[in-house]
């Protein structure tokens, strides 16, 4: 079992109730739950709800999870769980099974941390990550770059959004468009029939004077505030809003500046593996325009597959499996649920 545990994994930070399991760096069951139906017509994950959600899904998603990879609770060989970071009562519902799950089938726990698992997620699909590594993550919550030298070690801040994360950019500016939640993957699609060069957007901390403290860092707020005010125009004019054309330059002034900056840091830590994860990675133009612009520099472009990047239990379990592997000790039976955990702690210490 050493090298290729198998591991369970549990996921409620945010809206998806995910449980995978795991035999080393092989997917064996990824089922999900998720309660984004329910929030769509508040245009955002409303907490309560979310946590009811998970409190509904979690025993049967957990069921489907071991038929489907056709083991038992007394075949795993380690439960993992997302810590944190996000919702506080969405999080307590995973850390709570978990630790019941735990108590009842006597197997050690891992409370994780859920940024680390968007990275670990890749090794089911492309194997070991090459280390060192920059990782950008994009989803909902957050926007970070990352150099991860060893993931069960802990991974080091490069850069983060200073305001908005990257995917709430996407559902603001789909909020405005009017075209739902969540925004990201209508974005994307309504942008393939637009043109990304006919409004010029700007691209948030790119500017020398900002570069110098920002080098790393994002902010997405003035590029939502500069759409609104664009549409505003056109409207006040009279004027339809070509939808498609401004979804489609918002989303080139996103990928622009996310691929620009990962490339920056990975040519500053003379990294040549850019690893990215997160809901925004399932981009369709971020993950052209990352191959593009890498491939210049030499450097290797690792996504997983979208259904892998957007929140589930099988990162969870992912991560699991490799502290597992590399002998980190597990965590505490009374393992918190920290809405706010910080990036520098991949798991919760034992
Ligand atoms: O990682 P994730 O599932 O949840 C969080 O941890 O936040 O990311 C969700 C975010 C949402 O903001 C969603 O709009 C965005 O990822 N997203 C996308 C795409 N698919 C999901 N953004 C851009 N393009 C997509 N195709
Ligand atoms: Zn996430």
């Amino acid at each position: 079992m050493a090298d290729e545990p198998l591991v369970l994994g549990i996921e409620t930070s945010c809206d998806e109730t995910g449980v995978g399991i795991v035999r080393g760096h092989t997917l064996l069951a990824d089922a999900l739950a998720s309660s984004v139906d329910q929030h769509a017509r508040f245009g955002g994950v409303v907490p309560e709800v979310a946590s009811r959600a998970h409190l509904e899904a979690i025993v049967p998603t957990m069921q489907r999870a071991l038929a489907e990879a056709q083991v038992t609770l007394a075949d795993i060989d380690a439960i993992a769980v997302t810590s944190g970071p996000g919702l506080a009562g969405a999080l307590l519902v995973g850390v709570a099974a978990a630790k019941g799950y735990a108590l009842a089938a006597e197997k050690p726990i891992y409370g994780v941390n859920h940024l680390a698992a968007h990275v670990a997620v890749d090794t089911l699909e492309h194997g070991p990550l090459p280390e060192p590594a920059v990782a950008m993550l994009v989803s909902g919550g957050h926007s970070s770059l990352l150099l991860v030298d060893d993931l069960t070690n802990g991974v080091t801040p490069l850069g983060a959004t200073i305001d908005d994360a990257a995917g709430e950019a996407f559902d603001k500016v789909a909020r405005l468009l009017g075209l739902g939640f969540p925004g990201g993957p209508v974005i994307d699609r309504t942008a393939k029939e637009g043109d990304r060069r006919s409004i010029a957007f700007p691209r948030g901390l790119t500017a020398p004077k900002d570069l110098a403290a920002h080098r790393f860092d994002f902010s997405f707020s003035g590029l939502k505030t500069a759409v609104a005010r664009w549409v505003e125009a056109r409207e006040r004019d009279g004027e339809p809003v070509p939808i498609a054309d401004v979804s489609a330059s918002f989303q080139e002034a996103v990928c622009d500046v996310l691929t620009a900056k990962a490339i920056d840091a990975c040519r500053s830590q003379g990294v040549r593996t850019l690893l990215i994860g997160g809901g925004v990675a399932a981009n369709s133009r971020l993950r052209v325009l990352a191959g593009e612009r890498a491939a210049k520099h030499g450097i290797e472009v690792r996504v997983p597959r979208p259904q892998l990047c957007t929140d589930n239990g099988a990162m969870v379990a992912a991560l699991g499996s490799r502290l597992v592997a590399a002998g980190v000790a597990p965590s505490r039976l009374d393992l918190p649920a920290d809405s706010a955990m910080p990036l520098t702690a991949v798991s919760v210490a034992g």
